[in-house]
């Protein structure tokens, strides 16, 4: 099973909605992102407007979800949760955008994978707060323009280049959800240990968070993980010790690298000599989906300098070859221009 996996799970949806801040108080870091947002929030509820449309984007995990509900809530208004593979036809988006009342957020996860032809419809609604309808078929069919509420959208996505430039414009405002340094990352294991009811000392933080690749769900995901291994070895605290050997169970390495991302790089390596290799040829080789690899593996083994992103697909480092105990390959370094 995978752990550190940080594309959302069932038992992560669980664990998501009990430790999810509710307030921009609660939520540790972004601090540009949120010191944005919320001289615009208290702009518009001056001027009694919706907010504009917001954007946000980075990689799985880093609390997109979260700060969208708190927009929601620091705005007063209700929330009402899609997501782009999940609006299949233009009605389903006329449904949705008609039922919202005035000042409404709507939040759009994965908004990349929209299709074409719903996004096309999505644009009028956004600039204009208008809904184009076709009614009838053939010669006799008509337009009809429908008025909706005025709603803010709030999209997120992991790939801000798959989004395009129409859609973006659309957007009054686009954030970018940022890695989380190594205390931020210990205070939200602090916070959330104290909601589990598991005290934590710092050394313990320490641990699990140098393992939570500066990602919010999984360091929680990893002290949930610590905290079963307490329990079940009656320990009524997590230090070091405790820490590192669930870390151990987890086989999470030191650099919170789980089976599956070396599997990943063992793949590129083992079975491509390191690449450069596409990322279509690694899914299939590797058997993971392509989205997972782009969405959950990649940011991090990028961000830590393991893989890198060339025209000619994707080359394995000389430091992931050290890290994985491989000799590098005579012409490595030249692959990676
Ligand atoms: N800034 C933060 N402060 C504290 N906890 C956070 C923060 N961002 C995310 N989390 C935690 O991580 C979990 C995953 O965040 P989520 O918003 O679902 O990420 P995303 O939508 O970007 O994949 C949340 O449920 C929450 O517990
Ligand atoms: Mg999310």
């Amino acid at each position: 099973m995978t752990i550190t996996n940080s594309k959302e799970k069932l038992e992560d949806k669980k664990l998501d909605i009990t430790l999810r801040p509710q307030s921009f108080s609660e939520y540790v870091g972004q601090e540009k992102a949120k010191r944005n947002l919320d001289i615009l929030i208290r702009a518009a509820k001056k001027r009694k407007e919706p907010i504009e449309h917001v954007l946000l984007y980075g990689p799985a995990g880093l609390g997109k979800t979260t700060l969208s509900y708190i927009i929601a809530k620091e705005m007063g208004v209700s929330i009402k949760i899609t997501s782009g593979p999940a609006i299949e036809r233009v009605g389903d988006l006329g449904s949705i955008l008609t039922n919202l009342n005035d000042g409404d957020v709507l939040f759009i996860d994965e908004i990349h994978r929209l299709n074409k032809v719903v996004e096309e419809v999505l644009y009028p609604a956004m600039e204009d707060y208008k809904l184009d309808i076709i009614v009838g078929k053939g010669p006799s069919a008509r337009t009809l323009q429908l008025d909706l509420p005025k709603f803010t959208l709030i999209g997120a996505t992991t790939q801000l280049g798959s989004i395009s430039n129409p859609l973006r414009n659309r957007f009054g405002i686009t954030h970018r959800l940022n890695f989380y340094t190594d205390s931020e990352i210990k205070e939200i294991i602090k916070r959330s240990s104290q909601i589990l009811g598991m005290e934590i000392n710092d050394s313990g933080s320490s641990e699990l968070a140098s393992c939570s690749r500066w990602t919010p769900r999984v360091s929680n995901r990893l002290l949930k993980r610590a905290r079963d291994f307490a329990q079940v070895n009656n320990f009524n605290l997590i230090n070091k010790e405790i820490a590192r050997k669930a870390l151990e169970m987890l086989e999470v390495d030191n650099l919170g690298l789980e089976p599956s991302d070396r599997h990943i790089i063992k793949t590129i390596i083992e079975k491509f000599n390191g690449g450069p290799v596409g990322v279509q040829t690694i899914a299939a080789a590797a058997s993971e989906e392509i989205q997972t690899i782009e969405d959950v593996y990649e940011p991090y083994l990028i961000q830590v300098g393991f893989l890198a992103r060339t025209p000619k697909g994707r080359v394995v480092t000389r430091s992931a070859f050290n890290h994985l105990g491989y000799d590098f390959p005579e012409d490595g370094q030249e692959r990676l221009i």
